[in-house]
């Protein structure tokens, strides 16, 4: 069985199919076809241990478009709360008969381990502030139906990096297809090992967003942090946040996005998150065309086109 947990699991081929079949599914959404019978007789799990609104929502919306089979399992209200593993929960669930186990985790490396336990292909939904390679392939989705081909293009990703599992599967997928990558962050907020990543960094996000063609702001992870990592949220704003006077600074035809959730007035001032050319009520909308495309290309086929084995 193949597995999507890492950006990284995708070569440029199968990147390239994944967002070429997004486009496929959302022209076919376009025309009012709203279920396709592609996965009739095959079942997908939605295993959450964590919370989500629109990874959640948007992977059932996709899964029942294709008309396969949805179970979805939320950790709470669960016997996960009795103290039950995640080995035991994913083999319980797997007994019911899983062709995909999507699964969203606090823990780093939860969809890897899970991979190796059961039969269905295993998708990541964002583990711990390891990777959300869903999220990377619904933004680079978006960013190519604004701006064409990725080549070439500079993707400015901004603020907490050290806790973004958006992050990383951004500039993995995006380096995979080409594309240029600054990450602007306070120092304190950039992993120890970001040297070794396929991209630039820069502490000075006035001088990097002339030269941007896509604004990609994240979400400050408050419940991840550590109080010495992080100044007071009005410096942070100042130094680090797109408001209309930075917002007014971009080229005229340079996008901002956001994965949500968004703290509004904190990493992105209200009026710039409204503006026509913020993507992100578009991201989510993307985000079932995405994620429709990766299910029909692991469960699909007698073959999974894409995606990586797990030993
Ligand atoms: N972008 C994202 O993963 O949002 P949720 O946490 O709401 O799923």
């Amino acid at each position: 069985k193949r597995h999507l947990i890492s950006a990284a699991d995708l070569s440029r081929d199968e990147a390239l199919l994944i967002l070429d079949t997004a486009e496929e599914l959302a022209q076919v959404a376009d025309r009012s076809i709203k279920k396709l019978p592609t996965l009739r007789g095959r079942t997908v799990v939605n295993l959450f241990f964590e919370d989500s609104t629109r990874t959640r929502i948007s992977f059932e919306a996709a899964a029942k478009r294709l008309s396969a089979d949805v179970i979805n399992f939320s950790a709470k209200g669960s016997s996960v709360s009795k103290g039950e593993s995640l080995k035991d929960t994913a083999l319980t669930l797997e007994a019911m008969g899983a062709d995909g186990v999507v699964i969203r985790h606090g823990a780093s490396g939860a969809p890897h381990r899970l991979a190796t336990w059961v039969r269905g292909s295993v998708i990541n939904a964002g583990d711990g502030t390891h990777e959300h390679p869903t999220q990377a392939l619904l933004d680079a989705f978006t960013m190519r139906r604004r701006l064409g081909d990725l080549e070439g293009r500079k993707i400015t990703i901004v603020g907490d990096v050290l806790h973004s599992r958006v992050a990383r599967s951004n500039v993995l997928l995006l380096h995979t297809l080409g594309a240029d990558v600054t990450l602007v962050a306070p120092p304190t907020l950039l992993p120890v090992a970001i040297g070794s990543w396929p991209c630039s960094v820069s502490y000075d996000l006035d001088a990097v967003l002339p030269k941007s063609d896509v604004v990609m702001m994240l979400r400050v992870q408050q419940e991840r942090m550590n109080a010495a990592y992080f100044p007071t949220v009005r410096e942070y704003s100042r130094r680090y946040g797109l408001d209309a006077e930075r917002f007014a600074r971009l080229s005229d035809h340079a996008i901002v996005m956001h994965p949500g959730p968004m703290n509004r007035g904190v990493e992105i001032a209200a009026e710039v998150a409204d503006s026509p050319r913020s993507t992100i009520v578009e991201q989510v909308a993307n985000g079932v065309s995405a994620r429709m495309a990766v299910l029909y290309l692991l469960l699909g086929g007698s073959e999974p086109a894409i995606g990586k084995e797990v030993p």
